[in-house]
């Protein structure tokens, strides 16, 4: 343990080179810890049915849908997906997700109901409307919905249709992210990603008049040719639609695992500085238009559930990003999805074909797991609260997870340094991350992560 240390006043004038130095380091994102870099082949599906059966009566669920599909690609995008031309790709695809939907509710004992669903990619609406409509019927029915749960879907606004809105209004859609990037076509040039304002604009109106109200914009910075005053200008464009959230986030440029990156020049890459000033600049409108500060790239309406579960102390972190939702339990469904089950983590197979076999099998397609040892509950809990309330009581949280106070004293000499940087406050075994270093919680989290140096060279950099 490192002892009393005197509270270090914050740097308002902007990063210095030290501080850039560990935004340039590349640190995971910390949706879970451990991370999914971790995870290890599983040894058939015993694992994750034992695994299921441990949920129990009062337990809620929530449950992830991942639809690897899109119209376009992206040469930013880092998501699982893959550009289709037929649909019968897709068609087949929704069939195999139904069948996988009818093995993981056979697998499930009594449960709470689902409170949470969220239909990631790629592009859900990749699906036809009819399609998409009849997957929730069937993922309401098998995993008891609740009636007041949140549905959510990530939809690409390019290949969003009236017909697609409407089946998602009538099906129970409850909140629609829509990726927005960048309003400046140039940038947009450079990413093969046409998406005119007005188009955006016309999709959200579209969304609000058939009764999705609760609207998330995802912004980017650090994409080729943004500038913090293009950044800013796009931000001050997403405010005058007034979506109740937006993520800003920092492009992750990893074209040795994300082969179409290649497409973007490194010489249309802002360096660190760079980024650090596009990101302020989008900070700076979207506080200044009156936007709460979530966790480390959300923004909300003060009044957003979001905003008051920061307040309370009540904020999550997890596959997901930043939720309000408790859910201990989250079902994965479609490859590559990650579930989390109490006991430990589960990941599909990340290949299409591979994912398929099993469900054609009629096996759960879990093919990656982590069991999940008391002391990563522990570590978890510290980077989950750091992650969200930029301050943790480490000393606190040991004991509450019954280990010795002095458990994670280890992290201190890691931390020693960070706070001669002035990146965090430590006084005894609390912390504190200045307002001026949010951007860096990612620096400091990482200081209790035990798995980090096997990892680190896979990640995108902190800022
Ligand atoms: C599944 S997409 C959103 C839905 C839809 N596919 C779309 O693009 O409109 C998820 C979000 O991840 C973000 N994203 C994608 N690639 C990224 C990257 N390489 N670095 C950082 N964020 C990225 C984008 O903001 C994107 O909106
Ligand atoms: S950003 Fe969205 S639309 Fe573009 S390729 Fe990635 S998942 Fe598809």
């Amino acid at each position: 343990m490192a002892g009393v240390m005197a509270p270090h006043r914050e740097d308002l004038t902007g990063p210095s080179a030290a501080w850039l130095a560990e935004a340039g380091r590349t640190l995971p994102r910390y949706t879970s810890y451990p991370t999914a870099l971790a995870f290890e082949p599983a040894d058939g599906e015993v694992e994750t049915r034992e695994w299921l059966s441990a949920i129990t009566p009062d337990q809620a669920l929530s449950v992830y849908v991942h639809v690897p599909f899109c119209r376009r690609l992206c040469w930013y995008c880092g998501c699982h997906t893959s550009v289709f031309h037929e649909y019968d790709r897709v068609g087949s695809y929704f069939d195999t997700l139904k069948r996988e939907v009818d093995i993981w509710a056979d697998h499930l004992p009594a449960h709470a109901g689902t409170q949470h669903l969220h239909f990631g990619g790629g592009s859900p609406n990749a699906l036809l409307p009819e399609h998409f409509a009849e997957l929730l019927e069937l993922l309401k029915r098998r995993f008891a919905v609740r009636p007041d749960a949140e549905v959510a879907a990530e939809l690409d606004p390019g290949l969003l249709t009236h017909e697609f809105v409407h089946a998602a209004a009538a099906a129970g859609v409850t909140r629609v992210s829509l990726g927005v990037q960048t309003f400046d076509p140039e940038v947009q040039g450079k990413v093969n990603r046409t998406q005119p304002f007005a188009h955006v604009a016309g999709v959200v109106d579209q969304l609000r008049a058939a009764g999705i109200q609760a609207l998330s914009f995802d912004l980017m910075y650090g994409l080729p040719g943004q500038t913090p005053e293009n950044v800013a200008e796009s931000a001050r464009q997403a405010v005058t639609l007034s979506p109740d959230r937006i993520a800003v986030f920092g492009y992750a440029h990893v074209p040795w695992m994300k082969k179409h990156q290649r497409m973007i020049r490194d010489e249309d890459l802002a360096d660190a500085r760079g980024r650090w000033a596009q990101a302020e600049a989008a900070d700076a409108t979207l506080v200044e238009a009156g936007y709460v500060r979530i966790g480390l790239d959300h923004y909300a309406k003060p009044d957003d559930p979001l905003t008051i579960a920061t307040a309370e102390g009540r904020l999550r972190r997890n596959f997901q990003g930043y939720t309000d939702d408790p859910a201990p339990v989250l079902i994965p469904v479609g490859p590559s999805s990650i579930g989390s089950l109490g006991p430990g983590f589960v990941q599909n197979a990340v290949f299409t074909n591979l994912w398929g076999q099993a469900v054609a099998e009629g096996r759960l397609p879990a093919a990656r797991r982590l069991p999940i040892t008391s002391e990563d509950r522990l570590r978890a809990a510290v980077i989950e609260r750091l992650m969200c309330d930029l301050h943790v009581d480490v000393g606190a949280l040991c004991l509450a997870h019954g280990w010795p106070v002095e458990t994670l004293d280890g992290s201190f000499d890691d931390l020693a340094r960070l706070h001669v940087l002035g990146l965090c406050e430590v006084v005894d075994r609390t912390l504190r991350i200045p307002e001026a270093a949010r951007r860096l919680m990612r620096t400091v989290a990482a200081c209790f992560d035990a798995r980090l140096q096997a990892a680190e060279k896979r990640h995108a950099t902190a800022v």
